[in-house]
């Protein structure tokens, strides 16, 4: 008894430590995929529904974190998550879109663009459901800043950090800290409040750069490439000042909420276009 106890304990220390996963936690994954549903066609939403798992009980949102708990079951899709740089604020497809074993495209970018070519071609091999929950989540990552942060500290997860009194981490600051902090002080921890706020936003603060978010002239790829540099540019600014052991509280919470805010609502309008596009009639024309 005593024996199991302590092997109990040591277990649950062990997976309690394990490194953090790189994802928007699940705040950030939902919200920004409610607020995809928001901005679909008609046609888009209904190809969407049929292709979601029963579990999913017809909302895409319910879906978007399924792509984190694949990461031991898919190891190889444990890269695409992310697209780390080795510090200078920018994303490279050639240089940083790749795994540990260096092979090419193994990246949060190339993930998109994997899984909307996937979505597009109805003779594609993959799974469309299993395609569908990679692409709302990796569209998602994308657009967290230290998705695309320094590979020496594996954006951000090497900083540690108390985030007000509590023990943190810099990824995990922009993942959940500032999301949960936010909704405790400002949307009585309600995460459909929140949504309603930065929706609210989008077609009144950010009406004029909506249109703009969405905009993207690769006929052949997504812009995912372009979302991956505005996070490697984010990223930088999200170092600034943080080092190892540093405490980070009111200061850094109201300069970080409206870049997470944004990020959010940029996330979700984005995914919606690339639904929007992938979904729209001539798909089965396309596939040849
Ligand atoms: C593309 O999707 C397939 C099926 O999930 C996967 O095996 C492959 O690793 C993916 N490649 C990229 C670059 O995402
Ligand atoms: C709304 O937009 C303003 C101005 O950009 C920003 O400061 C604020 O954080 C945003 N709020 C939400 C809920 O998105
Ligand atoms: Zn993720």
């Amino acid at each position: 008894m005593g024996l199991l106890l302590l092997l109990h304990v040591l277990l649950v220390t062990v997976v309690a430590t394990a490194p953090t996963a790189h994802a928007w936690g699940k705040d950030g994954h939902y919200m920004v995929c409610k607020i995809a549903e928001g901005f679909l066609t008609d046609e888009a939403s209904t190809a969407v529904k049929d292709l979601l798992p029963g579990w999913a009980g017809g909302d895409l949102a319910e879906t978007c974190l399924w792509a984190d708990k694949q990461r031991f079951r898919y190891r190889w899709s444990s890269p695409l998550h992310f697209a780390d740089n080795p510090g200078d604020c920018k994303f490279d497809y050639a240089r940083d879109c790749h795994n540990t074993k260096g092979e090419k495209d193994m990246c949060v970018v190339g993930a998109v663009n994997n899984y909307t070519a996937a979505l597009k071609d109805s003779s594609s091999p993959f799974d469309p459901t299993e395609s569908l929950m990679f692409l709302a989540h990796f569209v998602g990552d994308v657009h967290q800043p230290l998705h695309c942060g320094n590979a020496d500290n594996l954006g951000g997860n090497t900083i540690k950090l108390h985030w007000y009194r509590r023990q943190s981490n810099l990824h995990k600051v922009w993942d959940v800290e500032v999301i949960e902090t936010a909704m405790k002080d400002f949307y009585n921890d309600d995460r459909s409040t929140m949504i309603e706020a930065i929706k609210l936003n989008i077609t009144e603060e950010w009406s004029n750069e909506e249109k703009q978010w969405e905009a993207c002239r690769s006929r052949a790829k997504t812009c995912a490439d372009k979302y991956a540099m505005e996070s490697a540019q984010l990223a930088c600014k999200a170092y600034e000042g943080v080092e190892q052991d540093s405490t980070l509280e009111d200061d850094y919470f109201f300069a970080a909420l409206p870049v997470v805010q944004k990020r959010i609502a940029q996330g979700g309008v984005r995914l919606a276009a690339i639904l929007n596009k992938i979904f729209s009639g001539n798909r089965r024309l396309q596939s040849s």
